[in-house]
């Protein structure tokens, strides 16, 4: 089997801890450590979750390291609403086994000059702040990354702050203008592919009658997401499961079909703040367009419920 070296950066969130125990899951990866972001709740709560997580799965062995309070630029906010006053939607998890690092953009700096050029990948489950800070701070260590796979943005899709701004990249757009302008190796998993990943109850049954840790925590978390929103109408009886499909293509790239494009990103005032738009003078990423939902979720099952 071929492992694949990587590090998580996150703002663990619901569906960042399910990503999370999926990776920590499956004996594809090897985890070499989490940076944690401010996004989906502040960065005090986010580095705690990570090391939450890990404490769950056993896995003293990955350090966690606090990255940026914020953004690069604009004024923050967060959606507790959707992933509850601690994160992770009231779910228990014990508490974290080690006091985590701090300064994530130095540790990833050091640690991408430490290991083989192309050999470590960056998986992005949140807003890209600190990952913009590497690329100005650090070029040469950014330039050392495998493959950037993020979740983020909405390109066909509708958005879910604006009508066309996606949750990671209105958090901080100037990062996002800066990593997809640094010409690295990016994939990038917008919504129009991630909501079409879709866990209904009866997944959640699947994934809880394992009886298997990480699976029965991701059950929770996916019920909890259930119960903090609210949709009506079709897809109402199931629940989109954004960041876990960073680790399933990292994990299994066929199971989604990219297409090259630039993309520029809206740096304005409005809520559309970090909507993506193709660009041809902008540099080629890859971006994930079609998804084959039903594969992605049983590998996910998979993985967690062995
Ligand atoms: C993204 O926003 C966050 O709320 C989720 O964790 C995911 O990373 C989806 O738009
Ligand atoms: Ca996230």
């Amino acid at each position: 089997m071929t492992t694949i070296r990587a590090i998580i950066d996150t703002d663990p969130g619901i569906d960042d801890a399910v990503a999370i125990l999926f990776a920590l899951a499956s004996p594809v990866f090897v985890i070499l450590g989490i940076t944690t972001v401010a996004g989906n709740i502040g960065i005090t709560t986010t580095t705690r979750n990570a090391g939450r997580l890990l404490a769950l799965a056993g896995r003293q062995d990955v350090p966690v390291f606090a990255g940026a309070a914020g953004p690069l630029a604009c004024k923050g906010f967060d959606v507790a609403e959707i992933h509850g006053s601690d994160g992770l939607g009231g779910v228990a998890f014990p508490a974290p086994l080690a006091e985590p690092g701090g300064d994530a953009v130095a540790w990833l700096a050091a640690r991408f000059m430490v290991e083989p050029a192309g050999t470590v990948d960056l998986l992005t489950l949140g807003p890209l702040t600190n990952l913009a800070r590497l690329v100005t701070d650090h070029p040469a260590a950014a330039r050392r990354i495998r493959r950037v796979i993020a979740m983020g943005g909405a390109v066909l899709d509708k958005g879910n702050i604006g009508p066309r701004s996606e949750f990671n990249m209105a958090a901080d757009p100037e990062a996002a203008d800066i990593v997809f302008g640094a010409g690295l190796p990016v994939i990038l998993i917008p919504l129009d592919v991630t909501r079409k990943v879709r866990a209904s109850q009866p997944y959640c049954d699947r994934l809880q009658a394992s009886g298997k840790t990480g699976a029965v925590a991701s059950a929770a978390l996916i019920r909890a997401y259930f119960q903090n929103t609210t949709v009506s109408g079709p897809g109402s009886e199931s629940r989109p499961l954004h960041d876990p499909c960073v680790m399933l293509l990292a994990e299994d790239p066929s199971l989604f079909t990219l297409e090259p494009m630039g993309l520029s990103v809206d740096l304005g005032p409005t809520r559309d703040a970090g909507a993506l738009t193709p660009d041809a003078t902008r540099p080629v990423i890859h971006v994930a367009m079609e998804v084959d939902g039903a594969r992605a979720l049983d590998l996910l099952a998979a993985r967690l419920t062995a």
